[in-house]
């Protein structure tokens, strides 16, 4: 025998809420983690990046050198490769998490490529 509608519909209701919710707070916990890379990478950059392009850039300000028109990173490739170079050139022993973190960083802040 078949229940009748109204006993089921409000169920399925509430688990179609419940899922939501459960998406919801999996999307909320997603874009804190991003946050967290986020700023990790801005630290990393400050302690370990900056400097040196200040004084490269000889302006005193290294951020130019991600926004000068004949800036050498044009897509996310690239910036990967970039962060690694000067990684791995100039010893600045990060670890593969600090380097994604760092590309994330550059990317939310200078960079915004599709
Ligand atoms: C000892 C100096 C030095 C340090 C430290 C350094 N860089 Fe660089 N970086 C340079 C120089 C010089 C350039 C410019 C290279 C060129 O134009 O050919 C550069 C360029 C870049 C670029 C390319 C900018 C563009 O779009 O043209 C990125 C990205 C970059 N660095 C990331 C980093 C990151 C991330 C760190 C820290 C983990 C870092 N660099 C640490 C010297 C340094």
């Amino acid at each position: 025998m078949n229940k009748p509608q109204s006993m089921t519909m409000p169920l399925t209701l509430q688990k179609l809420a419940l899922v939501a919710l459960a998406a919801l707070a999996l999307a909320a916990s997603r874009s804190h983690a991003q946050d967290a890379a986020f700023h990790r990478g801005q630290t990393l950059h400050a302690e370990k990046c900056a400097a040196c392009h200040a004084e490269k850039s000889g302006l005193g300000n290294g951020d130019v050198l991600y926004t000068r028109s004949d800036r050498r990173v044009t897509d996310t490739k690239r910036l990967e490769g970039m962060v690694a170079r000067c990684n791995s050139e100039l010893r600045l022993d990060l670890f593969p998490e600090d380097e994604s973190d760092l590309v994330k960083y550059l990317l939310g802040r200078f960079y915004s490529f599709k």
